[in-house]
């Protein structure tokens, strides 16, 4: 089955921080791969941007290494790249000052789709939007992408959507989470409002409890001065994790439209029961003969960030009250993989006895890798000697089932062309981010206040001890990190 490609308008898009890892690791090669799709119409133009002093030459030598770098088989043949980069353009500027932007303004188009993707730290967010401002760049066709973090707490949060929205309207402004640009997450809505035999079931007098996990294998590597400030609250939590929880839990959007849609995510946000220091566990990682501890890599003898964390939440509406969710993410743990898991009730009556081995329905939504779908279920085993029961997998691989020609686009493939198409459904909202923060900054002031240290765990481990008690304490376990 070969996907269906639709080209987009003409565009500008310019990368600030067009030499950097985001930029050379994600936005470049999701460029390329839209273009060797055919999803670029001919006068599509991007334009890196960065500080450094660079040729155009110099700019796509750096590219063309990024893609070997990162894409390893992947990457494109010459023929690929050389059309590709005919595209391509590069002007140093300097974002607090005013080297470059004449020169900026100069390459762009009237008439045409303009995008900036603001790949830079968010000191420089403020600074980006008064420079496109001061020099006459923005029209109505533009639009800017803004990376995570969004701030650091609400008042950071507030603080950057008021000075965004002194130069943009908020459908201007596209704030990336790239979990939403994940095929699987979007598989999230498509199995529970495409099909008719979930929603029936997606509530609390149908579901015991949810599970929400991300775990990486990859420790904060050379992150750790931004790492060691924000921690997996901050960094995972309080956005990626938050976008998965409410997806699931969302009431059903009247339509698939970005703001219908995003009041629906907000409404789950401002649900959501403050969460109680007992129902946290936080976590740092310990090193062992391969790989340094979280301390070694951060630099930070002393310090108590979280590279994992495992929390309860509650959420006090009708549909989930009583439900708890349960989320938890880390570093350095066994294996990689992110996964919904929700786990049906009991029958309310056994037909074949009280001690029948019973295992609850669950619906496992795989988001990466093996991207798919498992529905256990219980049958009767077969062969003679009464009635005896097992749970059986309904397993799906989307590989499997829809072709291993399918090619599974990378998160800011899909969001980025969707900035140029001028649709903000995958994207966060100034106030959802904000209802985000306001429940985040709480569970952080909470383990401030009480000088709580993160648990140790062994690298390559499931996380720390006290985590299982968390759960087991409610008479569930988690499901095993494998
Ligand atoms: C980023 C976090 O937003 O997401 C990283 O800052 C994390 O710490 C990454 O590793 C995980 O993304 P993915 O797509 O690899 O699951």
């Amino acid at each position: 089955m070969v996907a269906r490609v639709i080209p987009v308008d003409p565009f500008d898009l310019v990368v600030f921080g067009a030499t950097g890892d985001l930029a050379r690791r994600k936005i470049l090669p999701a460029l390329c791969r839209r273009f060797a799709e055919g999803q670029m119409p001919p006068e599509a133009r991007i334009i890196g941007a960065a500080r450094s002093e660079m040729s155009r030459d110099e700019f796509l030598q750096m590219t063309s290494d990024a893609f070997d770098e990162f894409l390893g088989a992947s990457a494109p043949d010459a023929t690929t790249r050389a059309a590709f980069f005919e595209r391509v353009d590069y002007v140093a500027v300097d974002a607090l000052g005013e080297d470059g932007w004449k020169e900026l303004a100069g390459t762009l188009r009237d008439g045409v789709v303009r995008a900036f993707y603001f790949s830079v730290g968010p000191a420089l967010f403020g600074p980006l939007a008064e420079h496109l401002s001061r020099f006459g760049m923005v029209t109505p066709e533009t639009r800017i992408v803004v990376e995570k973090p969004f701030g650091t707490d609400l008042a950071t949060a507030r603080a950057l959507n008021q000075t965004l929205a002194a130069h943009f309207n908020e459908t201007q402004i596209y704030r990336i989470d790239h979990y939403l640009g994940k095929e699987t997450v979007q598989n999230l809505m498509a199995v529970r409002f495409a099909n008719i035999f979930f929603e029936p079931l997606w509530n609390a007098r149908f579901v015991d409890h949810v599970q929400i996990t991300v775990a990486e294998t990859v420790g904060v590597g050379g992150r750790g001065p931004y790492y060691d400030k924000s921690g997996a609250m901050r960094d995972m939590v309080q956005n990626h994790l938050m976008q998965l929880l409410c997806l699931m839990a969302m009431e059903p959007p009247h339509k698939f439209d970005p703001d219908a849609v995003r009041d629906e995510k907000l409404k789950v946000i401002h649900a959501l029961d403050p969460v109680e220091p007992k129902d946290v566990v936080r976590g740092q990682y310990l090193g062992n003969a391969q790989n340094p501890s979280y301390k070694t890599e951060v630099e930070n003898a002393e310090s108590t960030t979280e590279s994992y964390i495992a929390l309860k939440v509650g959420i006090s509406n009708w549909r989930w009250k009583g439900t708890p969710f349960y989320l938890r993410t880390g570093k350095r743990l066994r294996s990689r993989v992110s996964e919904i898991a929700v786990a049906f009730r009991d029958p309310p009556h056994s037909i074949f006895g009280e001690d029948a081995p019973w295992k609850a329905n669950t619906l496992v939504i795989r988001l990466q890798p093996d991207e798919g779908m498992t529905l256990k279920v219980m049958i009767k085993e077969p062969g003679p000697g009464g009635m005896r029961l097992k749970d059986v997998a309904l397993d799906m691989s989307f590989a499997e089932a829809l072709g291993d020609d399918v090619h599974i686009p990378d998160a800011y493939e899909r969001l980025i062309m969707d900035v140029i198409r001028g649709n903000q459904t995958l994207f966060m909202r100034g106030d959802e981010v904000e209802a985000a923060w306001a429940w985040t900054d709480p569970i952080i002031a909470g383990w401030k206040a009480s000088g709580d240290r993160p648990k140790e765990y062994d690298p390559g481990s499931s996380g720390p001890e006290e985590a299982l008690k968390l759960i087991h304490l409610d008479g569930r376990s988690w499901r095993e990190i494998r």
